[in-house]
């Protein structure tokens, strides 16, 4: 049976006199890989920050896994299954490319033989074994970012929220994390995707919202998304008239 795995429900999120996020409601299925878009400053990071414990909704909740994760701290949030990358990676710089997914994976487990053999397999689902030994500051983005999902990965998520993992990325680096994040929905977790790359987009979720100002513009399939006239003219910036 699908079911929501996560349910937002008239969000808003305010700093100050900014509203960031006003009022978004909208439920993720199960097993889903589903978009959110919208421009610089549409409010995407801080819905993520939200929902994922790193600060609380002004108003609004949060649901996950039928439990109400309002005021819970991100740690919390990562054992009840949510994990999110950043849009800026940081990984461990000091640390090699093994012992940062390592970190990850203690969320689960306390024994460092464990640890390791987690990580050494999340690394290989991302391509990445042949650099563990390495210096994980080393890495060039397009690496950085496949790090960053197996760190995510090796806390063994029911839901991963992704923020702009693609960004910065070329063509064949992007279509390389679009393939582990559809093996990642194979094996059965469930994806929330910020991106601006709108083919990327468009190619891999299933549904997409729409974010503009902090409000909720649009939701739909992809189809839906890329024909609606106010997408068009907010998100691509199209506001001409035909
Ligand atoms: N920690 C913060 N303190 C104050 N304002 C913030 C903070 N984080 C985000 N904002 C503001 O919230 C709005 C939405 O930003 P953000 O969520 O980063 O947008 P997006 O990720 O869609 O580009 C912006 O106006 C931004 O300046
Ligand atoms: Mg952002």
């Amino acid at each position: 049976m699908i079911q929501h795995l996560l349910h937002i429900s008239h969000v808003s999120k305010h700093f100050g006199g900014n509203v960031a996020v006003s009022d978004v409601s909208f439920s993720v299925d199960e097993k889903q890989i589903f978009g959110l878009i919208g421009p610089n400053g549409a409010g995407k990071t801080t819905l993520f920050n939200c929902i994922t414990g790193f600060f609380p909704a002004t108003y609004g909740d949060v649901i996950f896994d039928n439990k109400k994760i309002n005021s819970l701290r991100p740690d919390e949030v990562c054992h009840l299954g949510m994990v999110r990358t950043w849009q800026r990676v940081k990984p461990l710089g000091s640390l090699t490319v093994l012992e940062n997914v390592m970190v990850g994976a203690f969320s689960i487990t306390n024994s460092i033989r464990e640890a390791e053999a987690i990580a050494q397999e999340n690394l290989q689902s991302v391509g990445l074994t042949e650099y563990a030994n390495k210096s994980a500051g080393s890495l060039p983005i397009g690496l950085k970012k496949k790090l960053e999902l197996a760190r995510v990965l090796a806390t063994h998520p029911k839901m991963l929220l992704l923020d702009e993992i693609c960004g910065g990325l070329n063509h064949t680096e992007t279509g390389s994390i679009l393939d582990i994040i559809r093996s990642v929905r194979q094996k059965g977790a469930t994806i929330v995707f910020i991106e601006h790359d709108m083919k990327a987009v468009t190619s891999i979720c299933d549904r997409i919202v729409v974010l503009n100002s902090g409000e909720k513009l649009a939701e739909g399939t992809p189809e839906e998304i890329t024909n609606n006239p106010d997408v068009i003219a907010a998100y691509l910036g199209g506001g001409h008239n035909a």
